[in-house]
């Protein structure tokens, strides 16, 4: 799909679930049925990928992704490896820190010693504002302010991040970077650190938070870096901020599907 015109993802629940019943908890899920639908979701290609099932297996309760953006994430990292492209691996919107155990994990077997940096309030998602959509808003209690204050959904803390990445993966503490802070205060400052980029990660869900990273971060992807959107076929502001970013910039890419939520394409 392009984005001349608007892609024909429809929104839909990160784990397959009616909308409504799945923003009723934060792991979209019960446990054992998430874990069926991950097992029956691995494609025949991927079967005999001990690598990535070990490995995912690992980062499974760290994480809101089902197999199929995993692997993508997997891919993407491993393809920038192969490529030899320059730049961090960047992941805004952390939560637990089970898909940045993949990016990072990927990078260190591959020795490359690329910088991975991961940015998150670590204390949830901020206030929707209508621009989310009314679904965000009743996710959000009914608050709609923007306010950059933790309304206690999606909270991943710092403790829980650095237990998956360095005692469950034991990764190097050296190569990480972990910026804690709301993006609109935090990007403003780390951009120049995090330098050029080789895969941007964007999961924040919410406009503002989204269109935030996007402004401060996407010049700095090189040219034919990844640029993933996790919620794009989730949140409504998400798409939003994305669509009007790529259109007021004039940007024309090619987005790939990776499911019913996620989607990617290549800086052009
Ligand atoms: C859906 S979760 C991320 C899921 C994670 N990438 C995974 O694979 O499981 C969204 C995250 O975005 C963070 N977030 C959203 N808006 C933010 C903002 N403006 N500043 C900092 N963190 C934000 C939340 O704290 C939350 O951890």
């Amino acid at each position: 799909m392009s984005n001349k015109g608007r892609p024909d993802m429809a929104l839909t629940s990160k784990g397959g679930l009616p909308i409504d019943q799945a923003q009723a908890t934060d792991h979209f899920n019960s446990p054992l049925l998430r874990a069926l639908r991950f097992l029956v979701s691995i494609p025949v290609r991927d079967l005999f990928h001990f690598e990535k099932h070990l490995l995912f297996a690992r980062v499974f309760p760290y994480t809101m992704a089902g197999y199929a953006r995993l692997s993508n994430t997997y891919d993407l990292a491993r393809s920038c490896e192969e490529k030899g492209l320059e730049g961090a691996f960047v992941e805004c919107g952390v939560w637990r820190g089970g898909m940045a155990g993949v990016m990072a994990y990927v990078a260190e077997k591959a020795g490359s010693r690329r910088k991975i940096w991961l940015l998150d309030s670590f204390e949830g998602l901020p206030e929707p504002t209508v621009k989310d959509g009314a679904r965000a808003v009743r996710y959000a209690s009914h608050k709609d302010s923007g306010r950059l204050a933790g309304i206690g959904k999606c909270v991943g803390t710092l403790e829980v991040v650095e237990n998956v990445l360095f005692s469950v993966l034991g990764l190097d503490q050296r190569c990480i970077v972990l910026d804690k802070g709301w993006f609109q205060l935090t990007l403003p400052k780390a951009r120049e650190r995090i330098g050029t980029i080789a895969l941007l990660r964007l999961d924040a869900d919410r406009y503002e938070s989204t269109k935030v990273c996007l402004e401060n971060l996407y010049d700095q992807v090189i040219s034919r870096g990844y640029v993933i959107i996790d919620d794009y076929g989730h949140w409504e502001g998400c798409r939003e901020a994305v669509d009007s970013f790529l259109s007021d910039r004039q940007i024309d890419v090619r987005m790939v599907e990776t499911d019913e939520t996620g989607m990617y394409f290549r800086k052009p």
